[in-house]
């Protein structure tokens, strides 16, 4: 099978189109032909090795995985001899045990990985998209944030594959949603039903006075310490990246007056709990209460162009990568 992979730390010019065996599901796996997979900021830092402390996770000098792509939907062509809950020819959506191996044709999963069937009016484009944005999002207001009815939430990066879903969710959990964005996305963030946006280079939302009982920095572009004051007596800062600053505030956070800044890993939980979170993400997204938001699609050929665009920073939603097809 085709994959692209990568045997050092660099960019794109370290990426390779190789030929690798196509894998054989264990008696406990499936196999899933992959039909499209996805490019984000995680598979850029796994790929570049930076920030370092990633690569605590990756290789300390050159990376462990030599394939990268963190989420995928694709259809199963074997399963193993005990496996249960699916069969061949079964379309799922899925977020592979180690965060890595979905820049290929071929994936082994296990029957218990944080998978779940694809609905039958999806594209499998859309259904590669969910896993990073929903699977991040849904832990770190649920569970992190604590999110209530009727909670002033404001989500930085409102327009990226994290934000887009965050905002649709906080919605969903009854907040009350004020979303950071640049001008430019303002339109589609307001489709996703946000009740006020902040156009991030027009206004610091640090200074106009409002308390949020939730500051979800979705792109880690702030830290505690500037959002501080922004917060609710008991308010909690939750951000997707860590630095020394954050770091120090979430261990000694109590020390202002009960705000905290919360940290999570949401990749490394239990596939279980994923499993559980799949079925009401899928839930949502079949009633058309979250969109799915496709910034642009590559072919597998053009995967590096995708991984170029990706490192910008500037995408709205997801870049999705179709292979096989
Ligand atoms: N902790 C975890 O478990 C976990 C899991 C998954 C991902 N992550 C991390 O989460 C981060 C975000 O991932 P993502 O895929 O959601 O990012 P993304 O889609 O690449 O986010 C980019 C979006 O942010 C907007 N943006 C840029 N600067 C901004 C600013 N100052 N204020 C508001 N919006 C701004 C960009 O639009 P404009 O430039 O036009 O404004 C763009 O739409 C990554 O660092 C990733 O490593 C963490």
């Amino acid at each position: 099978m085709q994959a692209i992979t990568y045997q050092k730390y660099g960019f794109t010019e370290v990426l390779t189109t190789s030929q690798l065996a196509q894998p054989t599901p264990k008696d406990d796996e499936i196999l899933v032909k992959i039909f499209a997979t996805t490019v984000t900021p995680v598979d850029v830092a796994f790929l570049k090795g930076k920030p370092y402390i990633a690569r605590l996770f990756t290789g300390l000098f050159k990376p462990k995985n030599k394939v990268l792509g963190t989420e995928l939907s694709g259809e199963i062509v074997a399963i193993g001899k005990s496996v249960t809950k699916y069969k061949l020819g079964d379309c799922v959506f899925a977020s592979p045990a180690d965060g890595n191996g979905a820049h290929a044709e071929y994936i082994c999963l296990p029957e218990d990985g944080a998978q779940a069937l694809m609905a039958d009016d999806w594209t499998y484009e859309q259904a590669a998209a969910i896993c990073n944005g929903a699977l991040t999002a849904l832990p770190f207001l649920r569970d992190a944030g604590n999110i209530k009815a009727g909670d002033k939430v404001l989500i930085i990066g409102a327009s990226g594959s994290i934000g887009t879903v965050a905002v649709q969710l906080a919605k969903h959990f009854g907040a009350k949603v004020t979303a950071v964005c640049s001008g430019k996305n303002v339109e589609l963030v307001e489709s996703l039903g946000t009740d006020e946006v902040i156009d991030y280079k027009q206004q610091d939302f640090t200074q106009n006075q409002v308390k949020y009982d939730i500051i979800f920095d979705t792109i880690g572009n702030s830290n505690f310490h500037k959002c501080r004051n922004s917060l609710t007596h008991k308010g909690r800062y939750l951000s997707t990246t860590i630095d020394f600053s954050n770091l120090l505030f979430m261990l000694f956070g109590n020390m202002w007056g009960g705000k905290q800044a919360v940290f999570a890993a949401t990749g490394l939980r239990k596939a279980a709990e994923q499993i559980v979170d799949l079925a009401l993400i899928k839930k949502l997204v079949s009633n058309g209460k979250l969109k799915i938001i496709i910034d642009r699609a590559y072919s597998f050929e053009q995967i590096a162009d995708a991984y170029v665009h990706v490192d910008k920073g500037h995408k709205v939603g997801n870049v999705v990568i179709s292979i096989n097809q």
